[in-house]
């Protein structure tokens, strides 16, 4: 460990420990991590044609101004993805990039309502990705599972065709989630899909408070009876909701470069983490859509730490958060905490 003599740890020592320190990653959506040239390698190999003729002016249009701004252009990029092999090189990406971050674990987010709409079989997405989970745990000893996210600007009745056509794959699934477009369609609005999803033993999450006020993440909890909130930052406007998540311990899948590339913050060096962490909360680092939004789980580590002064207390508080809001069996949390703790000795 690089804690100095008196518990004072430097920034950039604070920096290097948190790159090598195992960790967790439970909000990262995989069509976030298509990097632009995979973007264009998988348009030339499925004929699909788009809308930008480079990839550096693909790159030039990856400047946000909300989350609208951005959701337009990430549904554009995974129009390029058709055939099982299409997701397996896309997760299969991520995890070396996972693994070059000393990620372990990860649970990844897919949003099949992109595809299905566009023909494409749920079955050829499962697979696809389950292939790329089923080798990163044999040739990077990365374990991992898949949450289905519903997309909540589309209605709760295509989230309920889109959970039947995923029973088939109801073994592959550790949970549900809810993403997309937050502002106008509160949590309320998938009361029931959320209710069967739960009868069938799915896990719950949502993403709540990113944009939208601090109802959504009352409602996210209360009627969804989400486990975890995904962003969640807006909590802190609202102290009793705070107090409420400290006390059950709800974890929240913070997302630094994410708000700052879709103006939540307007500077890093504003970002509610500290804050967060200062208020007891269960709060983790992910990298949300990388591909998109400057970087993978150490350059999200990294710069939080340098623009907040984090310290290496705090920053082995974010990595035992992260396993212990992971969605894994006792056993498998305390083998990846012994792995935390034996890398810090
Ligand atoms: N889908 C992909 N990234 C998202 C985000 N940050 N918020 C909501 N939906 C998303
Ligand atoms: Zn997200």
């Amino acid at each position: 460990m690089t804690v100095l003599e008196h518990g004072i740890s430097t920034p950039a020592a604070a920096c290097e420990f948190a790159r090598r320190i195992p960790k967790a990653e439970l909000h990262i959506h995989i069509e976030g991590s298509l990097e632009p040239e995979l973007i264009f390698a998988l348009a030339q190999r499925n004929g699909v044609a788009l809308a930008y003729p480079t990839v550096e002016s693909l790159r030039a249009a990856y400047a946000f101004t909300d989350l609208q701004s951005f959701l337009d252009i990430y549904y554009a990029g995974a129009s390029v993805l058709l055939h099982e092999a299409d997701f397996f090189d896309m997760a299969w990406a991520y995890f070396q990039r996972a693994h070059a971050d000393n990620v372990i674990h990860a649970e990844l987010f897919f949003d099949p309502q992109t595809h299905t709409a566009r023909g494409v079989d749920m079955g050829t997405v499962v697979r696809g990705l389950r292939r790329a989970c089923e080798q990163a745990q044999a040739q990077l000893g990365i374990s991992s599972q898949l949450i289905m996210c519903f997309l909540r600007h589309l209605s709760e009745e295509d989230a309920f065709a889109t959970l039947e056509a995923a029973l088939p794959y109801r073994e592959h699934l550790v949970g549900v989630g809810l993403d997309s477009s937050e502002v106008g369609h509160p949590p309320e609005k998938f009361t029931r899909v959320f209710a069967r999803c739960r009868e069938l033993g799915l896990r719950i999450v949502a993403h709540a408070g990113e944009e939208g006020p601090p109802d959504y993440i009352w409602q996210a909890l209360d009627v969804l009876k989400a486990e975890r909130i995904d962003h969640g930052v807006r909590c802190l406007e609202d102290p009793t909701l705070v107090a409420r998540l400290a006390a059950e311990r709800v974890p929240l899948t913070v997302c630094p470069l994410s708000n700052l590339k879709l103006c939540v913050v307007n500077d890093l060096a504003d970002h509610p983490m500290k804050r967060l962490l200062d208020a007891g909360l269960c709060a983790t680092v992910n990298s949300d859509d990388p591909a998109y939004f400057g970087g993978y789980m150490n350059a999200n580590f990294v710069q939080t730490v340098q623009a907040l002064g984090l310290t290496e207390s705090e920053v082995i508080q974010l990595a035992r958060n992260s396993f212990e809001a992971s969605f894994v069996s006792p056993s498998d949390r305390s083998g990846l905490m012994n792995k935390l703790e034996r890398s810090i000795q």
